[in-house]
């Protein structure tokens, strides 16, 4: 009866040595606090960096987090279409850009480009960090997405959308409706005509007994 007791004792030891995690973590939890007491006396609470940054700094970041206030490295256009899209468009150009000193901001706004140089085969998607968070990033940080459009169909730029040739906006015309990208966040339309009416959601309303939880009001 004690062997029996001992012995299983003993595989609950073995269970426990094997599977315990809670030891380990409490090492990473007091390291992670050493980290921060580390980063704490190396940064004192004076602030000639973004406080952001000087927060992380003293605070140490969040798991997972990651540096993004850093302008993203561009791989070439090869690496950021899908690898057979030569079978559409075997000669593609890569000089399209969403950031650069030839832009007044620093970068073009938020949107759908067509690729002009590639015959409006190719549109690109411009996600500058700063124009949509400014009080976030004081660096122009911009992130460029580029696409294929199917065989036979080209980027129309009045619609944002592929669109068969023979139907889509001219590509020569493409770069005068960029500004359509000037929309977006907006109640205007292209016609100059306010449409609905940007509403801040409090996420308690209900419309016809139906809890709108989640969703803005596109009433
Ligand atoms: C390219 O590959 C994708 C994914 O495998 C496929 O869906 C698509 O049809 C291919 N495109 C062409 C033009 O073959
Ligand atoms: C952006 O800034 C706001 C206000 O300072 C802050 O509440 C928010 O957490 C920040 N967001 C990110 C992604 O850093």
């Amino acid at each position: 009866m004690a062997s029996k007791h001992l012995m299983a004792l003993a595989v609950l030891a073995v269970m426990l040595s094997c599977t315990s995690s809670a030891p380990q973590s409490a090492y990473k939890a007091r390291q992670q606090r050493q980290f921060s007491n580390n980063l704490q006396q190396a940064f004192p609470r004076q602030t000639n960096v973004p406080r952001p940054v000087s927060n992380f700094l003293r605070n140490g970041v969040p798991s997972g987090a990651q540096l993004i206030n850093v302008q993203p490295l561009l791989p070439a256009i090869s690496a950021r279409l899908p690898d057979n899209y030569t079978l559409i468009r075997p000669n593609t150009v890569d000089t399209f850009r969403c950031s650069g000193d030839e832009f007044p901001n620093g970068y073009r706004n938020y949107g759908y480009y067509a690729d002009v140089d590639n015959e409006c085969q190719i549109f690109h998607v411009c996600l500058p960090l700063q124009q949509l968070y400014p009080g976030n990033f004081t660096n122009a940080i911009t992130y460029q997405f580029s696409f294929i459009c199917p065989a036979y169909t080209i980027f129309t730029q009045d619609a944002l959308v592929c669109a068969w040739s023979t139907e889509a906006v001219p590509c020569e015309y493409a770069e005068q409706l960029y500004s359509v990208n000037d929309y977006f966040f907006s109640d205007k339309g292209l016609d100059g005509e306010s449409y609905g009416k940007k509403v801040s959601f409090s996420g308690t309303e209900t419309r016809n007994g139906r809890s709108l939880s989640g969703l803005p009001d596109m009433g």
